[in-house]
């Protein structure tokens, strides 16, 4: 406890990005650090896990200590160690479970394993102080596209998911399509603008009728036939327009069904959380979107969509305060439902 504020410092290692961070009461960021593996895995065009495992095992006391510094804090006024044990690489989940035990146990904390969605939702409690259950949820990212019911902090079910590709693993392909590079999300958000994005009419995905599902993994291979196929005809590859229409065709998708599911539900308020949730047109699109139909629309800085553990912070405090606890025997779960 510092100042009567409850501290929760936390882990997050899922993927390629060392993160930790300290946050008071849930809601209120002290620190904010991320070590970010970007650069080392541009070279091979995506993220390679035996890399990212030994990066994050490099890196995590630093990034520790540093966020321990940040927040103005020292380890006794610490209340709550949080860590992600899963979905993720298992390797690198393993070395965020492996440092949050050692710490928890040399330092005598209580210790909370959080699923990374819970984690992405809560970075908007972080962004928006106001914000509480019960909402829907849309969770866009490189490993997920969900929409979720969210009844309490930490009650939340999955009522739709994508049955391949995750929307921004979609966004990743595409760029190597294009020759963008990684992480492709950023990039086409930008070369977009300059595109029109009815200028190419890939196909909208929505399966069966009202159904919450996605499928992304058939717009990777539009994008790569209209590209071939513009290159046999002679003609030159007008790639913001590409990019424009890809993105058009996918954020339609995901717009229209989270508009749907918030309104069957009867719920207010729309809740953007995850990587692609930093896109600037679907950003766009669901304000107007929830605009024209009565939904109160959140969604959080960039710097809190993209992977952090801040946002991890945060719903580790409220398990925390439902009871939850873990032990020493905390795992790592590469595939865990939520
Ligand atoms: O949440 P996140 O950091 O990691 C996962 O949990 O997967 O999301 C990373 C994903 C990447 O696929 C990246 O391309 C995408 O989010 N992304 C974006 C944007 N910024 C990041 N996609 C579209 N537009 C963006 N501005
Ligand atoms: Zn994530």
């Amino acid at each position: 406890m510092k100042n009567g504020k409850f501290l929760t410092l936390a882990f997050e290692s899922s993927c390629d990005e060392t993160a930790v961070a300290v946050v008071a009461d849930g809601r209120e960021v002290l620190s904010n650090v991320i070590s970010s593996q970007i650069e080392i895995h541009k070279a091979f065009g995506g993220v390679v896990p035996e890399i990212a495992s030994r990066h994050h095992l490099m890196n995590v006391n630093a990034v520790t200590e540093q966020a321990i510094e940040d927040a103005g804090v020292n380890w006794d006024e610490i209340d709550l160690i949080g860590v992600t044990k899963g979905p993720g690489l298992v390797g690198a989940l393993l070395i965020g479970v492996a440092t949050a035990k050692a710490f928890a146990f040399a330092k005598r904390k209580p210790l909370v394993g959080v699923h990374h969605i819970q984690g992405h939702i809560g970075a908007n409690y972080i962004a928006h102080p106001e914000l509480k259950p019960p909402f829907t949820a849309l969770i866009v990212s490189g490993g997920h596209t969900s929409i979720a019911e969210v009844t309490y902090y930490t009650d939340c079910k999955i009522i739709g998911s994508t049955r391949d590709d995750a929307a921004g693993e979609a966004y990743d392909k595409v760029a190597r399509v294009l020759g963008l590079g990684y992480p492709g999300g950023p990039k086409i958000d930008k070369i977009a603008k300059e595109g029109d994005p009815n200028a190419i009419k890939f196909k909208r995905v929505y399966l069966e009728k009202d159904s919450l599902d996605f499928s992304f993994s058939g717009i990777k291979t539009a994008v790569l036939n209209y590209v071939n196929s513009e290159k046999q005809a002679g003609r030159e590859i007008n790639v913001p327009d590409v990019a424009a229409s890809f993105q058009q065709a996918i954020l339609e998708v995901i717009v229209n069904k989270a508009i749907f599911a918030t309104k069957k539900r009867g719920d207010e308020k729309l809740v953007l959380a995850g990587g692609v949730a930093a896109n600037s047109r679907l950003r766009a699109m669901l304000s107007e979107a929830c605009q024209s139909n009565n939904i109160r629309l959140y969604f959080p800085p960039i710097e809190l969509c993209t992977d952090n553990a801040a946002m991890i912070s945060s719903a580790a405090y409220y398990l925390y305060k439902q009871g939850k606890r873990d032990d020493l025997t905390l795992d790592a779960y590469p595939s865990l439902p939520l």
